[in-house]
């Protein structure tokens, strides 16, 4: 395994992080909570460190699962979760009703807030969750309009002061609202959508992170599963998995997509891994990239992330997967 730093604070984080929010099972048609301790389990005894959660994962599930999975190993993780989407309250910015399908019948009304107290309140649940007394990495998950960023940045500082979280970063943010977190305080890091199907931050965050000497979080990596090979054409999707009605995994997408991975198949098969790998390697071999978190369901992926960590590629390789991605850009 790689590791890399965490921006300017002292934490080394694998270039292979694992994503807990399928773990929670909302949005992702259940999830098997033995098998999720297992997974996060096997990862970290592999070298991955890295363990990105949310209270918004499962509302609350994911964190008590993550929590469960790190007892006795808690020194071994940098714990990564997040903050600003609440549903114990309706303050701040209106974001979404969620989906009764996948939550046991209830619909949550979700705010995106972010005022003091409210990260003082969620910060404590995520702590009780995770069964910690600290947390390594603490997000804003969505930016909103109804806090000054100014003041939500004054209360993270305040809490890493209080030893509660060691490093701060945000989420779904732009470079003009990263600058006014930091001209109060010390950013680590921007947690954001990157894979090679998404690359719109190559032109904004990811220099900007660079620039700053921020770690880059690339979430969804492989394109939530249609990188690894997996999403075929006839695969069914569990009730509740919001994959079923995306664009990105109609049957005529999938289709195209496995086209594609055929032909970088041959890529993978040099450095003797999967098409997940792949992803994720071409992924933190990007300018900038510093970090994939790679969304993990059982030991057997946690496996693969965990390889996917060792993979080194050559500039030719990336510069091949590239000119493939042309190809193929009719791919959402
Ligand atoms: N900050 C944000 O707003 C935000 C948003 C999204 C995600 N995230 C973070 O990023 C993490 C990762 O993103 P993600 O979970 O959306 O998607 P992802 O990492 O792109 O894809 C994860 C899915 O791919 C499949 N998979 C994983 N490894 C595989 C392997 N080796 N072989 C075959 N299939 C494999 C699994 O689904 P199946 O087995 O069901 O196919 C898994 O749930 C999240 O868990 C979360 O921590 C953050």
């Amino acid at each position: 395994m790689q590791y890399r730093a965490l921006g300017k604070s002292n934490i080394e984080a694998s270039v292979v992080g694992l994503g807990a929010w399928a773990i929670g099972g909302w949005m992702w048609g259940g999830a098997e909570v033995e098998q999720s301790v297992s997974a996060i389990r096997t990862a970290v005894e592999g070298g991955v460190n890295l363990v990105d959660t949310a209270p918004i994962y499962g509302f609350g599930e994911s964190e008590r699962v993550v929590g469960r999975a790190i007892r006795g190993i808690r020194e071994q993780v940098v714990l990564a979760t997040k903050c600003g989407l609440v549903w114990d309250r309706e303050r701040g910015v209106f974001a979404f009703d969620s989906d009764e399908k996948s939550i046991g019948g209830k619909v949550y009304r979700v705010y995106k807030y972010l005022g003091a107290e409210s990260i003082r309140r969620e910060l404590e649940s995520s702590l009780r969750r995770l069964d910690t007394d600290y947390v390594d990495l603490y997000q804003t998950h969505w930016q909103e309009e109804s806090t000054p960023i100014e003041e939500t940045m004054e209360t993270l500082l305040k809490l890493k002061q209080e030893g509660k979280i060691r490093a701060i970063g945000v989420s779904n943010a732009t470079p003009e609202q990263m600058r006014r977190y930091q001209a109060v305080g010390p950013l680590d890091s921007d947690q954001e959508l990157y894979s090679m199907l998404d690359r719109k931050h190559e032109g904004g965050n990811l220099p900007f992170c660079r620039e700053q000497k921020m770690a880059f979080l690339a979430y969804s990596p492989l394109a939530r599963g249609l990188l690894t090979g997996r999403a075929t054409p006839e695969r069914q999707f569990e009730e509740g998995d919001a994959r079923a009605g995306m664009a990105r995994f109609s049957v005529e997408n999938r289709r195209r997509a496995q086209d594609m991975l055929e032909r970088m198949r041959p890529i993978a098969e040099r450095h003797g891994c999967g098409l997940a790998q792949l992803a994720l390697a071409w992924a933190f071999h990007q300018p900038g990239c510093s970090h994939v978190l790679c969304g993990v369901r059982n030991s057997g992926q946690a496996e693969a992330a965990v390889a996917a960590g060792e993979v080194v590629l050559r500039e030719s390789e990336q510069a091949e997967v590239d000119s493939l991605l042309r190809e193929f850009s009719d791919i959402v």
